[in-house]
């Protein structure tokens, strides 16, 4: 899962749905907290029941790894109020964590682009420059990143070629590499406000792309209550 940005009403509901769903492992791809106001819960959350994760960019800003100086001013004052809402230990966390990690599996886990976290990877020609070194270098070749908000899959198939896959029923073949972006947990931005993760299977090479409503309303209500910029709490209900 990726980019749960302090929504701790779309992290229960997407919790509830692992838990049903019966995952082995939940790992995440950062960007745990900023735009909303949960942002406690949500690092918690993380420390409890993820097995690994990547910083994300407001990961970085908020736990002072980084300074803030790209980001729009709203999000500046979102990752500023953050950081005075987190205890030390989830401080602590999200300083710690790896800006990359590959699984025992082999898997990559990035918050952008395996070149630069801070890269988006909306386009296949830009996917296509990740992938491309990736080839052939791990078994199963399959990147994870978020970032975007968007969910994702590019793949490269065997005769090289890289393609955009449609998101149902995808398996990435032992030939093949994958680069998989489960969409956002607390802020989707492809025009569904339910939020999205994937479930993926070590084994067979499966991934299936799950979304899931939760209560819009009350993540709204705390956004504003909080005194954090209200488009922060729109957006959510248009998923943008
Ligand atoms: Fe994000």
């Amino acid at each position: 899962m990726s980019d749960i940005h302090s929504n701790g009403d779309a992290l229960d509901a997407v919790a509830r749905e692992i838990e049903r769903q019966r995952a082995d492992r939940v790992v995440h791809l950062g960007d745990l907290v900023g735009y909303n106001a949960d942002p406690e819960k949500c690092v918690r959350w993380a420390r409890e029941h993820a097995a690994a994760g990547v910083v994300g960019n407001h990961d970085a800003v908020v736990s002072g790894r980084a300074s803030g100086e790209f980001f729009h001013a709203p999000a500046l004052h979102a990752a500023l109020w953050s950081a005075e809402h987190l205890s030390p230990d989830s401080m602590e966390y999200l300083a710690a964590l790896p800006e990359t990690l590959r699984l025992p599996e082999g898997i990559l886990l990035v918050h952008g682009a395996p070149s630069d976290p801070d890269r988006y990877l909306f386009l296949l020609e830009d996917a296509e420059e990740e992938i491309e070194p990736l080839a052939g270098v791990s078994s199963p070749g399959v990147v994870f990143f978020g970032h975007t908000h968007v969910p994702a899959a590019f793949v490269r198939r065997k005769d090289g070629s890289t393609v955009s896959a449609p998101l149902a029923e995808l398996r990435v073949g032992e030939d093949e590499t994958a680069m998989l972006n489960p969409g956002s947990v607390g802020q989707p931005r492809d025009r569904n406000p339910f939020s999205s993760f994937l479930m993926f299977d070590t084994h067979t090479g499966s991934a299936s792309w799950i979304r899931v409503p939760y209560d819009v309303g009350s993540c709204q209500r705390k956004v504003l209550a909080a005194g954090l910029p209200g488009f922060f709490a729109t957006r959510l209900a248009d998923g943008t």
